[in-house]
């Protein structure tokens, strides 16, 4: 047989995945496709609306049959044109296809079929509508009749919302087309499942109960979206209940659609909610849902081809349907911005060597120049197949580890809510997900953003592999390393709920300490310990810390997370790292000839960075950190918070330039300027810090006052405003001061002492 499958997303790569395996297929031709389709069949690019493009298609093709994807290509009539140019179809006509495309239509259906559903009136006037809503007492939903892609449907939160949604939508056309209508029907309380079903007109076969998680984000967070993962079989509806939504739901659809004049034939999905009085349909679909489709069809033992014939020829009720007895779970991973915004296209790696109980379905991917690229939206569906719910899901997350793209976004608790629920062994067997394996998949994302070429093994190897040959192109490298704490700046921060920026803090700690000698960094390896694991913050530090390697070039190659009850307090946490970079042996700094008259050039600090935080939070002990610091909005919170900058990139150029003016670099970190600047000073030399000369920040002065704290003490704790230095000969200043884009200032000389003091004057 030559197949026509219709559309081009995760559903359609699942379904020709499918049809390809059919001992029956001569051909399959998926239009318009995409690069996973075309693996397993023949691409033509023709768009799912245009219908004399895919009818002239499927007569020069000598097409058989057709399966239809995507709603869009029903609402238009292509089912009906097919048909009547001698093609067989697998998908509603037009008119049957209302009880999607139609909300209205829908609705008054159910209700002339006693199908259970909300409560529902109907309007294209704006005034009624909001009449109407000041009549009701319980809360409601506010559709577009027609088709949204998932957008049309508003749950406003109070009565003012709805009466917006409602101007929204009839007066501004906030989704519908002009003459549009709306339904406003009774808000339902419940879980909701999906319960497709193949048709042929009379007779239903069912698939496997499957939820679908709509929101974008963990814990049914955030917006709405086409659908982020789904699983199959839902514990939720096991088969007592399949059996009351057929009898109660997809039956009387299907009669009452019969006997109204429209036969459905191809998928009937019903939207069902279980509420406390009993099920009722949210909405009916007329095609295979996705992502459902990615977690039922892997499950299907029949040939689908088989199936979808004998639907087509009203033979369904002679065909028994074969599933596998474990479970699919389906995690889509989607572009950066979805579904806001779309995204640029960007390579995915990782696609070869998934596990072998995994599948990846592609839906926004393209292929350019050999490479197969995420193109927007949900990019990939990756599915996991075990004989589980637990372990399906395991599986899938194994694949979403393995792949890669740059802005990438997964949710991490697909299926967790039914694994939680009780409803399978998994948890009473004591195997949560546990903590350690949930803390691993939310940072690997994270982690792997940094990664370059020269990462040949990372996350999960006992030891990061990190490639040196590049090294061999400079005439005479030379490592440098470092390793630092951030100290208890943690404390403070944790009192906060502010994680992120500690991640920052110790990455660019550890570049300014590597800086300071000439290198630049090549990777960094972090360290956290805690009593007891909290993944949701080890999550948000390390990607703290990927973004500051990622925005300095270094690769976070490894880290180590320990669980230590007993040495630390509850709520406590440490966090260490260790840096390596590369420097060229004649750049090492700092240089043998800082001498006396030298100028020291100071760059300004970002705030305290990650010193001096025992005082502080001495100084500030039951302070309301929220309060404003000054005029504007920055509270002490964010003054005493913010992040550790990084002066690689400032200085660096000026480093790498042919005649570098830069004689040493001082990083002023613990011990403030009084201990730093001598580790750079010649035997013989000291150096002078003109007070005055450069602005210091309020909230040095803020913590001064506050503890009467001396100049000296001062100098000696913190950065005072001044987190780098540069060391030139006074001829050197302007062509230093030019090179760096930002207000530095001449803070201090060095001088003959040899006493080696550090003197403020
Ligand atoms: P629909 O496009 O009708 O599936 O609506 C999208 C989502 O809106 C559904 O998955 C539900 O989460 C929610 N929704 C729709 N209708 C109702 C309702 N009557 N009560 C509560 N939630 C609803
Ligand atoms: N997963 C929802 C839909 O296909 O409509």
């Amino acid at each position: 047989m030559n197949v026509l499958l219709v559309g081009s997303g995760g559903r359609e790569h699942a379904l020709a995945w499918k049809l390809a395996q059919s001992p029956r297929l001569s051909a399959l031709w998926t239009t318009p496709g995409n690069p996973g389709t075309g693996q397993v069949s023949n691409n033509v690019s023709i768009a799912v609306d245009d219908v004399s493009g895919l009818v002239g298609f499927a007569q020069s093709h000598a097409i058989d049959l057709a399966v239809i994807g995507p709603e869009a290509a029903l609402e238009v009539g292509l089912a009906d044109a097919l048909s009547a140019a001698g093609i067989a179809v697998f998908g509603p006509t037009q008119a049957a296809a209302r009880i999607e495309t139609s909300k209205t239509f829908a609705k008054q259906f159910m209700q002339r079929h006693g199908i259970p559903t909300a409560r529902f009136a109907v309007f294209d006037q704006p005034e009624l509508a909001i009449e109407y809503l000041d009549c009701l007492d319980y809360p409601v939903v506010i559709k577009a009749s027609g088709l949204a892609a998932g957008k049309g449907v508003i749950i406003p939160g109070n009565i003012e919302e709805a009466k917006i949604a409602v101007k929204n939508m009839l007066v501004g056309r906030a989704f519908g087309k002009a003459g549009e209508q709306i339904v406003i029907e009774e808000r339902l309380q419940g879980e909701e499942i999906s319960q497709l079903a193949f048709c042929d007109g009379y007779t239903l076969a069912l698939m496997p109960a499957a939820q679908d998680h709509k929101r974008l984000l963990d814990d049914d967070r955030g917006p709405n979206t086409g659908g982020m993962g789904a699983y199959a079989p839902a514990p939720l509806c096991p088969p007592v209940l399949q059996a009351e939504i057929l009898e109660r739901i997809m039956q009387p659809a299907i009669d009452g659609l019969r006997e109204e004049g429209m036969p459905f034939i191809g998928v009937l999905y019903a939207g069902v909610i279980l509420t406390e009085q009993g099920i009722q349909v949210l909405e009916f679909n007329a095609r295979f849902g996705d992502p459902e489709t990615q977690a039922i069809i892997p499950l299907l033992k029949t040939d689908l081809l088989e199936i979808i014939l004998a639907c087509t020829r009203g033979e369904l009720k002679h065909i028994t349907l074969d599933w596998q007895d474990g479970s699919a779970v389906c995690v889509v991973m989607t572009s950066v911005n979805y579904p806001v915004k779309s995204a640029l296209p960007t390579p995915i790696h990782g696609l070869d060597g998934l596990p072998p109980n995994c599948l990846a379905f592609h839906a926004g991917t393209s292929f350019s120049h050999g490479k197969i690229l995420a193109s927007g939206g949900r990019v990939l569906g990756v599915t996991g197949l075990a004989a589980s719910l637990a372990k399906a899901a395991d599986a899938a997350y194994e694949g979403v580890k393995q792949i890669y793209f740059e802005g990438s976004h997964y949710r991490k608790d697909i299926a967790h809510a039914a694994l939680n629920r009780g409803c399978s062994k998994y948890k009473s067997a004591g195997v949560d997900i546990d903590a350690g394996n949930r803390a691993v998949e939310m940072i690997s994302q994270s982690v792997k953003s940094t990664y370059n070429q020269r990462v040949l093994a990372g996350i999960g190897a006992f030891g990061g592999l990190f490639d040196a040959a590049g090294l061999l192109e400079m005439s005479a490298p030379v490592l440098v390393a470092s390793t630092d704490g951030v100290g208890t700046k943690v404390m403070l921060a944790a009192g906060e709920q502010r994680y992120r920026g500690l991640g920052i803090d110790i990455v660019n700690h550890c570049i300014n300490d590597i800086l300071v000698q000439g290198a630049k960094p090549l990777f960094f390896l972090d360290y956290f310990a805690a009593p007891q694991l909290k993944p949701e913050i080890l999550a948000e530090i390390v990607a703290g810390m990927a973004e500051a390697c990622r925005s300095t070039g270094c690769v976070l190659l490894g880290g180590e997370t320990a669980e230590m009850p007993g040495v630390y307090l509850p709520d406590e946490f440490d966090i260490a790292g260790t840096i390596v970079g590369v420097v060229e042996h004649s750049r090492i700094l700092p240089r043998g000839n800082i001498s006396a008259g030298d100028r020291l050039i100071g760059l300004r600090s970002s705030g305290f960075h990650t010193n001096g935080y025992s005082l502080l939070r001495k100084l500030f002990e039951g302070d309301d950190l929220k309060q404003p610091l000054g005029e504007s909005s920055e509270t002490l919170s964010d003054a005493l918070l913010t992040p550790h900058r990084s002066y690689l990139d400032l200085i660096m150029p000026l480093l790498n330039s042919i005649e570098s003016p830069v004689k040493g670099l001082i990083h002023i970190t613990g011990g403030g300027f009084v201990e730093n600047i001598p580790r750079i000073l010649p035997i013989n030399c000291g150096a002078i810090i003109q007070l005055g000369s450069w602005e210091i920040p309020p909230v040095f002065r803020l913590a001064q006052m506050r503890g009467q704290i001396t100049d000296a003490e001062m100098y000696r704790v913190f950065n005072m405003g001044i987190g780098m230095m540069i060391v030139a000969s006074e001829r050197d200043v302007p062509k230093v001061q030019a090179a760096i884009p930002e207000s530095t200032w001449v803070i201090g000389e060095i001088v003959e002492d040899n006493q080696h003091q550090v003197r403020l004057v």
